[in-house]
C-alpha cells in the first residue's frame, strides 16, 4: 500500500510547522513506521520561503534530540490536497486559509493540530501559539504541545493503517 502522508502547516514555515515536521518524523521513525508514512511542511505565508528553520526553534528543539537542519521553508499549494491524507493547521488562523484552499474532493483529514492533544495538563489550548515575537518560553511551549499532540496524531494514524491492512488496502 502507499504510504500515509502528513502535512504540518504554519503561518512562515520556520518556527510551529517544521518543529511538528521534525518530531512527527522522529517518533515515527522511533516506532519503526518511516516505510509507512511520509511527513512534510509548509506555511501559509511566502516572507521565509527557502530559508532553513528560525535558530530559536532548531536550538530549542536540538535540546530534546529534534533536528530540523535539513528542512527548509515553502509554501502549502493546492496541489498538496491532492497528496496529502492528514492536513494539520497549527492554528485557527491557518486552518481558515486552509479550508478556502481546499478542494470539494479532498477526503483526508483537514484538522488543527491539538485536536489529537492527549493531555489533560494541555487542555486549555486548542491551537500552537505562534512563538515568532514572544520569548523563549514560547518555543518551549510549542515544542511541549507539539510532542504531545504527535502521539496523538500518531495513534489515529495507526488506527487507519491497521483499518487499511484488515481490508488489504
Ligand atoms: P510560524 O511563525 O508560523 O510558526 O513559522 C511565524 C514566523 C514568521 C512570521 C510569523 C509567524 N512572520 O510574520 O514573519
Amino acid at each position: 500500500m502507499s504510504k500515509l502522508s502528513v502535512l504540518f502547516v504554519c503561518l512562515g514555515n520556520i518556527c510551529r510547522s517544521p518543529t511538528a515536521h521534525a518530531v512527527f518524523r522522529q517518533i515515527v521513525t522511533t516506532q519503526g513506521l518511516d516505510s509507512k508514512i511520509q511527513v512534510d511542511s509548509a506555511g501559509t505565508g511566502d516572507w521565509h520561503l527557502g530559508y532553513a528553520p528560525d535558530a530559536r526553534s532548531t536550538a530549542t528543539a536540538a535540546e530534546r534530540g529534534y533536528d530540523l537542519s535539513d528542512l527548509r521553508a515553502r509554501l502549502v499549494t493546492p496541489s498538496d490536497f491532492a497528496h496529502f491524507d492528514y492536513i494539520i493547521a497549527m492554528d485557527n488562523s491557518n486552518l481558515g486559509d486552509l479550508e478556502v484552499m481546499c478542494p470539494g474532493e479532498f477526503s483526508g483529514e483537514l484538522k488543527l493540530f491539538l485536536d489529537y492533544t492527549g493531555k489533560e495538563r494541555y487542555s486549555d489550548y486548542t491551537e500552537v501559539p505562534d512563538p515568532y515575537l514572544g520569548g523563549a518560553d514560547g518555543f518551549e511551549l510549542v515544542l511541549d504541545l507539539i510532542e504531545d499532540a504527535s502521539l496523538g496524531l500518531l495513534e489515529r494514524i495507526k488506527a487507519q493503517l491497521h483499518q487499511s491492512d484488515r481490508v488489504g488496502g
